[in-house]
């Protein structure tokens, strides 16, 4: 079984993938980190990250091993890996590495921003996970002043709005939801009711057949935009 799970900054998905994946034995990838490590290549090795041949080159050769994971998810990496993602070859260079990992034997649970649309378009079950986006900053902040990072919730804040619009807006695989994706908003959920949620609708989609436009289209509109 492939899980595809795609949303936006902070929304909870990298939590709710981790938890998906121990629940049902699946190996996981947070995709991500991928892009956050050619970022943070890219600044060890003082490569300007507009380069698009040189970041595609990093990107090919990418090995997260490499990486303390502690580095990669600081602030300035993140902002970054949005830029290096921006790039169509460095999406590329790093499309086999992710699709060979959802289509191994037995399925996969990946998290990011282009799983159920590019990556793994067959995915059985694709969530969109979102929150608004002042509970998103909230989480935001807090996990990086407790990773002793020296920010303000303002600065945060507009990070995390910059980083949702160059995501959405890139020509390139931008984020968005799958047409027959579900929609979890996690504003008001704990991460424990966020997994419970995603259980049953995992239960409820596995094994049925895939592409049932007149449903998904009722349950995505049944669904309310979290900032709206
Ligand atoms: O999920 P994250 O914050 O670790 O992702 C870092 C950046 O990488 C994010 O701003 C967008 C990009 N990304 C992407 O473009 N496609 C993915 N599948 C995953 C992440």
């Amino acid at each position: 079984m492939i899980i595809a799970i795609d949303g936006t900054t902070s929304s909870g998905k990298g939590t709710l993938a981790k938890r998906l994946a121990a629940h049902y034995r699946l190996p996981h990838l947070d995709t991500g980190l991928l892009y956050r490590a050619v970022a943070a290549s890219a600044i060890n090795k003082g490569i300007d990250f507009k380069d698009e041949r040189e970041c595609a080159l990093l990107a090919a050769h990418v090995e997260l091993a490499e990486f303390d994971e502690r580095e990669l998810r600081g602030a300035g990496v993140g902002a970054a890996a949005s830029v290096v993602a921006s790039l169509g070859a460095v999406r590329r260079a790093l499309f086999d590495l992710q699709r060979k990992f959802a289509q191994q034997e037995g399925g996969a649970v990946l998290d990011g921003r282009d799983i159920g649309t590019v990556i793994a378009p067959d995915a059985d079950v694709k969530l969109w996970v979102d929150a608004s986006v002042e509970e998103r900053a909230r989480r935001r902040f807090a996990e990086l002043s407790g990773m002793g990072e020296k920010v303000t919730a303002e600065s945060v804040l507009d990070q995390l709005k910059e980083r949702d619009a160059r995501d959405a807006a890139r020509n390139d695989a931008p984020m968005k939801p799958a047409d027959d994706a579900i929609w979890v908003n996690t504003t008001l959920l704990t991460p424990d009711q966020t997994v419970a949620k995603a259980i049953e609708i995992v239960e409820a989609h596995k094994g049925a057949p895939k592409k049932a436009p007149a449903k998904k289209a009722a349950a995505k509109r049944a669904t309310k935009k979290p900032d709206a």
